[in-house]
């Protein structure tokens, strides 16, 4: 009976993995999505009763899982490479010219959409995903696999038996551009920073903690090249086949071409054609067929001397600059922004650019008046690119000096050495920092009171209602209802919604304060390791410095804070309004510091919990885990199948390994 439920179960993957490819990769489903549904629903009830029958690569684990992901470090196989660039079809002869004289034979060029996103590494074994690992410094880079799982175009379990034992695949993980922008649509209404491009929300995703909002970003992937012994041919081309064959995305656009015309006419179809794709693409890479013959041209210091990537020209347009604004965000930060003459670029008119800082002004010697060159390279806000000299009269228009004072409240803006940014340091009374930190507070991800949109804010401030955050704890039914904005019911909504924030936790508090420097994880950590508020107060900066993740940027930044008369008033009527500003007892129980200071590394699979729940368990008593075993670890926490090369490399360091239950018994759990 045992063996039936188990080649059901294995059976219904199976048809799923096959399923979820038709749809997702080739486009051509056979099965309704309601009759998928059911399937899934039915594998989903068969793996929750047997538990034991648990598969990573499962196609119900698509949907990710909200257990915190910590992203070890892990050395690459093979190195990961960048390519040469080139903007012109000058240089790409010049390529070829040099790949001929090196080969002195015939040779095929395979050119390629080059796709910009974020490049990744795969690992398979015995045709199962294994480890996803990002760029990194292209030696070492993050193993974001339980992230790049819930990737529905990339393949679980490979389609054949021709495949090597174990190889990698590298290619581009993307957000398509309809996706990109419902998300910043989203992330707009919220109230939330935009992305930039989908490059930055791709590599923005991937690095989330949080492998089930991972699922919800639709990415999607395009492998491009196979890597590792016994490939199946000799040939990049037919290799693409093959990888195509056992389930991954492979371009479309690939083409195997035998003479620079050929090439020369890919580059110019593609040049318009591109525009057209559902993902972001920004050049074409060409690289020498025979694998025998990239053997044969090798390798520069930097890149493979027998692939080149040929980057299209950002889309520009001409226009004048009329005037230069300036911007206040949250921490005071100044950033300009250049007014335009209406322009139209890439199908969108454009009437203002980032300017980023002071030094890119100075650099552009940017006038009033001036004709200047705004481009669009695949991000969503223009930049000013450069300025026409010969267009600028003499004397012409008034040179643009990054202002002294803040345009918002007049203080003197001040300059961190060594940073590109200018700063308004009235953090008390400037209105959009007062303003900002209001909003960050009640955000999403801090707070979460809903209703408060920074339109009520603005207004709220400026009646003299609301200035800072403890002042939301002091807002009145009587006063909020008069206002027409609001009205009764809205008001009543509002004050249920502050209400309720008095019970978030403290974690959550402790980010919404909005210190510099004290993102969401590291106002976890450190909530978690002081547990209250009075305790991070009274800290030192060598006790900060114990908390992992925190360095001195950090802990002289809270320092600062605490010091301050006026934060600490903030917070003694946070207090009395009731707020939680200590750990609650969820977050408490099942915390020591038993691990304290101590370094894991986890290796080969377990039975009593699976690895991402024993990270978890490291964290939870005050250890930290690593990817690679070196002379900072204090424990290799082995279990079945693990890599011979860590265990050798453990050996040589002498470090201790241990057992999953020796682990546990060291936290104390009751193995029975
Ligand atoms: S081949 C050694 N092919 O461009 C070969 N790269 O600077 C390595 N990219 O990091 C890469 N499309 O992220 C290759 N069709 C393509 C590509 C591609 C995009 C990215 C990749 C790489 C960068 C090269």
């Amino acid at each position: 009976m045992e063996e039936a439920v188990k080649q059901h179960i294995l059976a219904l993957r199976e048809e799923l993995h096959q399923h979820n490819y038709r749809y997702y990769v080739l486009s051509a489903p056979i099965i309704s999505d309601h009759e998928f549904d059911l399937k899934m629903n039915e594998l989903q009830k068969m793996e929750e009763a047997n538990p034991d029958l648990y598969d990573a690569n499962s196609p119900t684990q698509r949907v990710g899982s909200d257990i915190n992901n910590t992203f070890n470090q892990m050395q690459h196989r093979y190195p990961m490479l960048s390519l040469a660039n080139t903007y012109s079809e000058g240089e790409i002869r010049d390529f070829y010219e040099r790949v001929k004289r090196g080969l002195n034979e015939n040779f095929d060029v395979v050119c390629e959409l080059k796709y910009d996103g974020t490049s990744i590494s795969l690992l398979y074994e015995n045709g199962a995903l294994s480890r996803a690992v990002t760029r990194g410094d292209g030696i070492q880079g993050d193993d974001v696999t339980e992230n790049i799982r819930t990737i529905r175009t990339i393949p679980l379990k490979l389609v054949g038996d021709d495949f090597p034992a174990s190889f990698e695949v590298r290619g581009e993980i993307l957000m398509p551009w309809h996706v990109f922008d419902a998300l910043n649509k989203e992330r707009e209404k919220q109230e939330e920073p935009l992305f930039a491009n989908p490059r930055n929300a791709t590599s923005g995703t991937i690095k989330l903690q949080n492998s089930s909002i991972v699922a919800t970003r639709k990415l999607d992937a395009y492998f491009y090249y196979l890597m590792g012994e016994n490939l199946p041919t000799d040939n990049h081309f037919d290799n693409l086949q093959k990888l195509k064959y056992w389930g991954f995305k492979v371009s479309e656009a690939v083409k195997k071409c035998a003479t620079l015309e050929e090439i020369a006419a890919y580059i110019n179809y593609w040049d318009t054609e591109r525009k057209n794709l559902p993902v972001a693409t920004d050049g074409i890479v060409l690289k020498v067929n025979s694998l025998h013959q990239q053997r044969n041209l090798g390798f520069t210091a930097k890149s493979p001397r027998w692939a080149i990537a040929y980057k299209y020209q950002a889309e520009r347009a001409v226009t004048t600059l009329r005037s230069v604004s300036y911007q206040v965000g949250r921490t005071g930060t100044v950033t300009p922004v250049a007014n335009l003459d209406p322009v139209l670029l890439s199908g969108t008119t454009v009437k203002r650019a980032s300017l980023h800082n002071a030094d890119i002004i100075e650099e552009l010697d940017l006038h009033i008046d001036d004709k200047v060159f705004v481009e669009k390279g695949g991000e969503i806000i223009p930049k000013i690119v450069g300025v026409d000299l010969d267009a600028r009269a003499a004397g012409q228009g008034e040179k643009v000096m990054f202002v002294r004072e803040c345009p918002e409240c007049g203080a003197q803006l001040l300059r961190i050495e060594g940073e590109a940014a200018h700063y308004c340091p009235n953090e008390t009374e400037c209105p959009p920092q007062l303003k900002g930190r209001i909003e960050h507070f009640v955000s999403r991800r801090a707070m979460n009171i809903d209703g408060l949109g920074s339109e009520t804010i603005d207004l709220l401030y400026r009646i003299g209602m609301l200035k800072d955050i403890a002042d939301l704890y002091d807002l009145r039914w009587e006063e909020l209802a008069k206002l027409e904005r609001l009205g009764e019911r809205s008001a009543k909504n509002l004050l249920a919604e502050i209400e309720k924030s008095k019970q978030t936790p403290f974690e959550r508090l402790l980010f919404g304060l909005g210190i510099r420097f004290v993102g969401e994880t590291v106002a976890k950590k450190i909530a978690r390791n002081m547990k209250n508020l009075e305790l991070i107060q009274q800290a030192t900066e060598d006790d900060l410095l114990q908390i992992d993740e925190v360095g001195v940027r950090i802990a002289q930044s809270l320092i600062a804070y605490f010091e301050k008369e006026q934060n600490r008033m903030l917070i003694e009527r946070l207090k009395a309004a009731g707020l939680q500003l200590s750990l609650g007892q969820e977050s408490l129980s099942g915390q020591t510091d038993r691990l304290q200071g101590k370094t894991f590394v986890i290796s080969g699979t377990f039975t009593r919990h699976s690895r991402d729940e024993y990270k978890t368990l490291i964290e939870q008593h005050g250890g930290k885990n690593s990817g690679s075993v070196s002379k900072k670890t204090d424990y290799l926490l082995a279990g079945e199948n693990m890599g011979p090369a860590k265990l050798e490399k453990a050996q040589s360091l002498e470090i201790k390994i241990i057992s999953e239950d020796d682990l546990l018994e060291m936290i104390g759990n009751d193995l029975r």
